[in-house]
């Protein structure tokens, strides 16, 4: 199985996050290519069909994915859409696969903030006939706002995503992908 994962992150959790389900993935024997994106155009020659399970991991910024995620999903979704991969009824691609994860700090409404998030990203892929395989959510220190960080709607979350948080992740990615197998065995 190849993986690759693509993420974005402007303090950290999200790519403590990615490396931990690069360590799981590569635990449970797939060959796993990590991708950093800051600006949109940093991932554009990325090819989704090229790869079994597709990683994609942003934070959420006001429950959306942060703008040059939203950028580099809608320019690959037009690209494919212009060579007619884009159909009526979304028809399965089998053994393409899609996990979306996303680190939050909820501060205001806890999980509800994220999960639009995940939900929209996760639609660029289905619509390309991708399975969604994991949605996952990440809880993330909203470093420089402290009393989000301590009084929101999650608690305390200093130093989230922490060691457990990362240890789940990783055995959660060596999981993934034996039900991946299973499932396509
Ligand atoms: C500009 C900005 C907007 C944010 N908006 C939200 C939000 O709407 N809901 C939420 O739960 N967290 C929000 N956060 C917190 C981040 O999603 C969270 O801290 C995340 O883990 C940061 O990921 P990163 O360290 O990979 O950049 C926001 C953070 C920033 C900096």
């Amino acid at each position: 199985m190849n993986a690759i994962i693509v993420y974005w992150s402007k303090t950290g959790n999200t790519e403590k996050a990615a490396y931990a389900i690069q360590e799981g993935l590569e635990e449970a024997g797939a060959d796993v290519v990590i991708r950093q994106l800051k600006k949109a155009k940093d991932a554009e020659d990325i090819d989704f069909f090229a790869y079994d399970l597709v990683c994609i991991g942003f934070p959420s910024y006001g429950w959306r994915p942060p703008s040059p995620v939203e950028k580099f999903l809608l320019n690959k979704f037009r690209e494919y859409g212009d060579t007619g991969l884009v159909e009526v009824g979304a028809p399965r691609v089998p053994g393409r696969n899609v996990l979306i994860f996303c680190t939050y700090s909820g501060p205001h409404t806890g999980i509800r903030e994220a999960t639009p998030a995940v939900l929209y990203a996760g639609q660029f892929f289905e619509h390309l006939g991708f399975t969604i395989v994991g949605e996952w959510y990440v809880i993330g220190e909203f470093h420089g706002w402290d009393e989000g960080s301590t009084r929101g709607r999650l608690g305390d979350i200093r130093g989230r995503p922490n060691n457990e948080d990362l240890e789940k992740l990783r055995q959660d990615a060596v999981q993934l992908v034996k039900e991946i197998k299973k499932s396509e065995a």
